[in-house]
């Protein structure tokens, strides 16, 4: 067998593989853009920009049923996230009016004023302290709980189940499951607890008001709607505000001119998005036989769109595997790209822009307390200042 060979058949993206998947994305890129793994039962992965876009553009041959995240988070499908058309149209349009222009401004201030009192107390703790569970986690947690209508006295349960059923699933199943099991029974309580307050209007109030072809969705479909908004609003933004930080804590220069340009920092963000996406990837189903650049993918087997790699897909990005906080060009696919794509990516931009504006703000120069601190959102992540 190949060397390529090789790294396409273990190519693997959890766990420990995670920490220098890079180098296995460069390798597939350039020797077997599109191939096949036999980790996890066995799927295809595509890691060319251009070919994730047209797979994400042709949803009647990539579908999404019966998980999108993989291997799966739960043994039923997760609306919307996991439904195929003509229903997803249905699902999505329920909660896009929480995320138009207007509701977002109206955001603007708590996300701010979260930012500001987390980024005061992760001070507070003085040098050392976790700038992950000690602030990129607790900014989102404050400002998507309160939009969904998460009471605050259970929010401090929140980290622990999100890490367990995001971060145990392969290694530790049985706990990832006992987790999942927590969030459904949670929230199977909170549903039946409610009552439609005409003055209340949180994602939760959306959901339960919401009508489908004039019936309102079942208990189950409730269900599984709050764990898929608990699993995407939640741990993305808060991967994509650690991740940030990281950077600029090994990358002093970066840290300065952003200290010098607050302007910049939204462009530096897209930059930490395209480059250290919180989605490394999500799969998808052959609903017909097909090809990708030559590669024969026959209906019913899984398919990977790798979104990581084709991020640093040379074809598309000069040096892409520079984190240049002033790129101007940078069509990436952190948010995805299709009818699928990010419902709540306006939202997650702004917690992170924000979230990166007031800890600089707040926080004095600042550097990795371990040098060899992983670049991803799992764990805890000590700065000194
Ligand atoms: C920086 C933060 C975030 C990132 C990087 C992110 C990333 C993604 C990605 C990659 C997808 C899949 C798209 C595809 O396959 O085409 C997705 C879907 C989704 N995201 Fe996000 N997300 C973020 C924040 C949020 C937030 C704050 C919400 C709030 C509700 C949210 C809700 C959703 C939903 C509901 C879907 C499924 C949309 C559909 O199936 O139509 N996300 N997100």
């Amino acid at each position: 067998m190949t060397k390529i060979e090789e790294t396409a058949r273990n190519f693997d993206f959890h766990g420990e593989a995670l920490d220098n998947v890079f180098e296995d994305y460069a390798k597939l890129r350039s020797g077997c853009p599109v191939g096949r793994s036999e980790k996890y039962g066995g799927f295809w992965f595509i890691t060319k920009s251009e070919d994730i876009f047209a797979a994400e553009q042709n949803h009647e041959t990539f579908g999404v049923a019966p998980s999108m995240m993989f291997p799966p988070v739960c043994d039923r499908p997760l609306p919307p996230i996991d439904v195929d058309q003509p229903e997803h149209t249905a699902y999505r349009r329920i909660l896009l009016p929480l995320f138009t222009p207007k509701e977002l401004k109206k955001m603007e201030q708590p996300i701010r004023q979260a930012a500001q009192e987390q980024a005061a107390m992760f001070m507070a703790k003085g040098s050392g302290a976790d700038a992950s569970y000690g602030y990129a986690r607790p900014v989102p947690l404050q400002i998507f709980s309160a939009l969904a209508g998460f009471p605050e006295e259970d929010w401090s349960k929140f980290d622990q189940w999100m890490d367990d059923i995001l971060y145990e699933r392969i290694e530790n199943p049985e706990k990832s499951e006992k987790a999942t099991a927590a969030v459904f029974a949670y929230f199977d309580n909170l549903l039946e607890e409610w009552v439609d307050d005409p003055e209340s209007n949180t994602l939760i109030d959306y959901l339960c008001r919401a009508e489908i072809d004039g019936k309102r969705l079942t208990h189950d479909e409730l269900l599984r709607y709050c764990y898929l908004i608990f699993l995407a609003g939640l741990d993305t933004t808060a991967w994509a505000i650690r991740a940030g930080i990281w950077h600029l804590a090994r990358t002093p220069e970066d840290q300065q001119k952003l200290r010098d340009n607050p302007d910049l920092i939204p462009m530096a963000c897209e930059e930490f998005l395209r480059c250290l996406s919180p989605v490394q990837a999500m799969a998808r189903t052959c609903l017909k036989d097909t090809e990708v650049r030559g590669q024969k993918i026959n209906e019913g087997e899984r398919v990977l769109l790798v979104f990581g790699a084709g991020n640093r897909d040379e074809d598309v990005f000069p040096n892409p595997d520079k984190i240049d906080i002033e790129r101007e060009e940078n069509r990436h696919l952190g948010f995805g790209g299709g009818i699928h794509r990010c419902l709540g990516s306006n939202l997650g931009r702004r917690e992170l822009v924000v979230g990166i504006e007031e800890f600089l703000n707040v926080v004095p120069e600042f550097t990795l307390a371990d040098p060899d601190q992983k670049w991803h959102g799992v764990g805890p992540l000590n700065l000194n200042f």
